[in-house]
């Protein structure tokens, strides 16, 4: 078996759908997992020239690679239903290759009901946190007890160990959220309520030996949703970030808190995520308002020019394989 994995090195929003996506269609991969979260995730995708917004379907449709929201998943039949319709209409076929895990778990209508009141976190008010909460209290509701999933639900076990259709199973997994919202290592309780680092991974039925390359994926400049304060008031040039690289919320529409990089948080999270491969995304909206920074503890570094920046960055990052500084919306 072989696992690829594509994680955020940020807080979500970090271009992880346009990854995945171009991975899915230049590799021999059988199978794309989703393996954390819910419908909270909004992964942009542009496919032959469309614009796609998936929030639980991995991104392995596109290609018809068979694609499963795994077991460390919680899914919304209701929003699942939509997106089904939603791709379906857009012109691809979803059904026959998407597959839910058993043990999934399912985002009730009660869930979303409570998530909705929430004030504190700023969550996407998906009911991702309390599905979450009610699993671990071991209360509840799996997706195998859902009828209308039941042409969907697979065994893990045995889709991905004991499969005679497959002589070797490759996996590209697609994660969510990323490692500043993730349960352990973002700052709670500014978080989502699931693993969203490599180490999400292994509890889906993919082995560690299985793993091959993990892609982190960052931005050149950091973007935040929820409730903490993030963006440093009165500066106008996130303001500017903002329009320029539409940085509204994919499943929510609320506008990002902007900030400048840091790469104390890259190197965490390259760390702790066993970042072979690293995509630095909207190079492009940095060129376009002029202005290149990046904070390294307390102190802020400007660049004159993205080549500068980008030199200094590979000279602070511990040889990765590949460090890509990407400028299109479709492609890295
Ligand atoms: P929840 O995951 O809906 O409970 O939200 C918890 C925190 O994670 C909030 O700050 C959300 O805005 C944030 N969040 C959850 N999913 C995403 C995502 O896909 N992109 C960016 N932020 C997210
Ligand atoms: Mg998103």
């Amino acid at each position: 078996m072989i696992a690829d994995v594509v994680v955020g090195l940020q807080f979500g929003d970090e271009g992880k759908g346009k990854v995945t996506h171009q991975l899915a269609r230049n590799g021999n991969y059988t199978h794309v997992v989703r393996f954390n979260g819910g419908c909270n995730a909004g992964h942009t995708i542009y496919h032959e020239g469309k614009k796609f917004v998936t929030h639980h379907i991995p991104a392995g449709v596109f290609y018809g690679i068979k694609s499963i929201i795994g077991p460390g998943c919680v899914v919304s039949p209701k929003k699942l239903f939509k997106e089904i319709k939603e791709l379906e209409s857009g012109g691809i076929e979803v059904r026959q290759h998407l597959k839910i895990a058993a043990n999934a778990h399912v985002i009730t209508d009660f869930h979303v009901a409570e998530d909705s009141r929430d004030e504190d976190i700023g969550t996407t008010k998906t009911g991702n946190g309390p599905a979450y909460r009610d699993k671990y209290a071991r209360k509840g509701v799996m997706a195998v007890e859902i009828p209308e999933f039941d042409d969907m639900i697979i065994d893990m076990y045995a889709e991905l160990h004991d499969n005679p259709e497959f002589d070797k199973v490759e996996i590209l997994c697609e994660g969510a959220q990323g490692f500043g919202l993730d349960i352990d290592w973002g700052e709670y309780p500014f978080v989502t309520s699931s693993h969203c680092t490599t180490a999400g991974v292994i509890s889906n039925g993919i082995p560690h030996t299985a793993i091959r390359d993990v892609w982190g994926v960052a931005k050149v400049y950091e973007t935040y949703v929820g409730a903490k304060e993030f963006e440093t008031d009165d500066d106008e040039i996130f303001d500017k970030i903002r329009e320029v690289g539409s940085e509204f919320g994919a499943t929510t529409g609320r506008p990002r808190q902007i900030s400048w990089m840091s790469i104390d948080m890259i190197k965490r999270s390259v760390k702790v995520n066993g970042a072979n491969k690293i995509v630095f995304n909207k190079a492009d909206i940095l060129e376009e308002v002029e202005a290149w920074c990046i904070y390294d503890g307390m102190d802020a570094h400007d660049f004159k020019n993205s080549e500068d920046m980008e030199q200094w960055i590979l000279k602070e990052l511990d040889e990765p394989e590949i460090v890509i500084f990407s400028r299109s919306p479709e492609e890295i």
